[in-house]
């Protein structure tokens, strides 16, 4: 037998020799961690389809996101979850005076300040009594009458004191009509995550009972994108960034890391990938089960978004990671 030079394994021997030449390395700073605000003092419901995370009134997510941000998680996104009764055909709730998100910023703005990261989700789902991402005309989820809704919702989150947006209704051109929007109104130092590259998925299962925004009828496939389609994802980025997009997000992120690598290929602005609620609770119901690792599975996950080339991680897994210390 030829005498092997190369052994790939001389590298494996032991776990620090590993972590010498590990290409891939996460850190409590690149986490986002997701949070339902509800109306309301004093709540903290578990949902259901997502053990661990609770839908919680602004008063305990302010007690939560301290204690998350001594774990190190030092930027939230928000979902608003409001009442049926304020739920309108066209969501104009969602940028009302005193609106439930907007409150929530101001609270933890004035309890962190810049110690916090605060993003906002911008998308009518949640607010629009028919449960679409925008107003409905002849019976179809209308583009441009639907765009100064965004617009409205997105600043009155800046003006609490967001520091970034973050539009999630895969309308066209709703990065554009945001960014003159906030510098109409003078927050040109409001940061525009967008949701570039979003797919109608059946991932968001869990979400959608959390949030309480599954369209009553019909679904977002004539806006989100179609799951077969990877070569879109660069004509939808490219746009974005056009408009004015500071963060680039693909979303969800374990099925579609072929589209991760190519925006990181493409593309210079920072990356961010949504490891989505289905996601999520899949791999809570297995381990609950005891089918798999949980620590091994999330780690092999969150490790597999960096690889691909994500540098800011949205998930839910964070907390509970940072809490046990498997970074
Ligand atoms: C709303 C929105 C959704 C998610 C984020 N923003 C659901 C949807 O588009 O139906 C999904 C997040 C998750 O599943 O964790 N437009
Ligand atoms: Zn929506």
């Amino acid at each position: 037998m030829q005498e092997l030079i190369n052994r790939p394994r001389r590298l494996r021997m032991s776990p620090v020799l590993r972590d010498l030449v590990a290409e891939a390395r996460i850190d409590a700073g690149m986490f986002v961690q997701p949070h339902f605000v509800v109306p309301g003092d004093g709540i903290s419901e578990p949902i259901g389809a997502m053990p661990g995370i609770d839908h919680q009134s602004v008063d305990r997510l302010v007690d939560t996101v301290g204690r998350d941000l001594e774990l190190g998680i030092r930027s939230v996104l928000l979902f608003g979850v409001p009442d049926e009764t304020v739920k309108r055909p066209d969501g104009s709730a969602a940028a009302e005076k005193d609106n439930l998100v907007s409150t929530a910023v101001t609270a933890l703005k004035d309890k962190f300040g810049e110690q916090l990261v605060v993003i906002t989700d911008v998308c009518l789902c949640a607010y629009t009594d028919h449960g679409h991402c925008g107003l409905i005309v002849d019976g179809k989820v209308d583009n441009d009458s639907t765009l100064p809704h965004l617009a409205a919702m997105a600043l009155s989150h800046a003006r609490a004191g967001a520091d970034v947006v973050a539009p999630s209704d895969m309308m066209d051109g709703r990065v554009g009509a945001i960014r003159e929007m906030l510098d109409d109104n003078g927050l040109v130092d409001t940061a525009i995550m967008s949701y570039s590259v979003k797919y109608a998925s059946g991932y968001y299962g869990p979400f959608r009972e959390a949030a309480q925004s599954a369209p009553s009828s019909g679904d977002r496939r004539s806006h989100q994108m179609d799951t077969r389609n990877r070569r879109e994802a660069l004509i939808e980025a490219e746009l974005d960034i056009d408009e004015g997009a500071d963060i680039l997000m693909v979303k969800p992120a374990l099925a579609f890391l072929d589209v991760v690598a190519d925006l990181r290929e493409a593309f210079s602005q920072p990356l961010a990938v949504y490891n989505v609620s289905g996601e999520y609770s899949m791999v809570k119901a297995a381990a609950e089960r005891g089918w798999i690792d949980e620590r091994t599975v999330v780690l092999e996950n969150l490790h597999a978004f960096r690889r691909a080339g994500a540098d800011i991680i949205i998930t839910y897994h964070g907390r509970h990671a940072l809490a046990e210390a498997w970074l």
